[in-house]
């Protein structure tokens, strides 16, 4: 049976050499990659892709190349994409962009009463259209000579058979739409390049920005660090095979049921 990773896993499944690409490295949870897989001996160039620089170095390693990207801007993922491009293919991209809140724009949703039409497109723009555009520039450029993987973050909360409470319409919807645009783009990946997986992670309950206003309700001891979450998730990754693609998993190894 898996077992959370204590430890941070050796990558023993991917190449040797690893070429990662981050999308929200500016984020709690993509600074957190950035800087697990910087100082990881088998990583040899981290892309770490934002909209925003962090104004201090989130490692003071030269293997991190820096681009800005912006989810709404398709010219600017297909850009970064090149320059992270330029030397060779990728073996890991991960999206650890996302959205539940922005200001007054958009706030989980308690009651249909509250769904706007303007919210609800953003959490789509940023959750679904922005991650699509990224998998249509990253999925073609992965590795084919060993494993390689195409995961983004996505949330307990967009699996429709686990709801049970409600609320969060405009989040839940937009995540589990990027469930079903992992699923069918794993379809054809496997078509193109039997070596890559295309996957939804859950992180778990993480303490970031966007679950800060959410934090009080969260019981003692279920708030994860993202630098934990981040070495759970990528024990994950160097576990999952093959046959693992177009599914979502959770940061303890078990599947999330779309
Ligand atoms: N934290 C949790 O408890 C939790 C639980 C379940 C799932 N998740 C998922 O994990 C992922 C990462 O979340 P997090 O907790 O790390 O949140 P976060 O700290 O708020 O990071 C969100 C990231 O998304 C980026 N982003 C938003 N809009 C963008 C745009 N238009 N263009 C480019 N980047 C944009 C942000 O960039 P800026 O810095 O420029 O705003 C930031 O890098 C999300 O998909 C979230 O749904 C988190």
């Amino acid at each position: 049976m898996f077992k959370p990773q204590q430890s941070v896993p050796a990558l023993e499944s991917f190449p040797e050499a690893l070429r990662v690409l981050i999308f929200g490295a500016s984020g709690g949870l993509g600074a957190a990659f950035v800087r697990t897989l910087a100082s990881h001996p088998r990583v040899v160039e981290v892309f770490a892709a934002a909209r925003t620089y962090p104004e201090t170095p989130l490692f003071p390693d030269s293997c991190i190349t820096w681009l800005k990207f912006d989810l709404v801007d398709e010219l600017s993922i297909e850009r970064a994409v090149q320059r992270a491009t330029a030397s060779g293919p990728l073996h890991m991209v991960i999206v650890a962009t996302g959205m539940l809140h922005s200001g007054t724009q958009l706030q989980p949703e308690k009651s249909w009463g509250a769904l706007d039409a303007s919210a609800l497109a953003q959490a789509f723009a940023i959750n679904v259209t922005g991650p699509a555009l990224i998998a249509k520039y990253t999925l073609g450029v992965l590795d084919r000579q060993g494993k390689s993987v195409f995961a983004a973050l996505s949330a307990r909360v967009g699996s429709i058979e686990d709801n049970r409470l409600g609320g969060w319409h405009a989040y839940r919807a937009s995540k589990a739409a990027l469930h079903m645009l992992i699923r069918t783009c794993a379809i054809e990946l496997r078509q193109r390049n039997l070596h890559a997986l295309c996957v939804a992670l859950h992180p778990g309950t993480v303490d970031t920005a966007l679950s800060k206003p959410f934090q009080s309700s969260i019981a003692e001891g279920q708030l994860l660090t993202p630098a934990y979450s981040v070495m759970a998730m990528l024990g994950v990754l160097d576990r999952l095979q093959s046959a693992d693609s177009g599914r979502a998993w959770a940061w303890d190894g078990k599947p999330l049921p779309f």
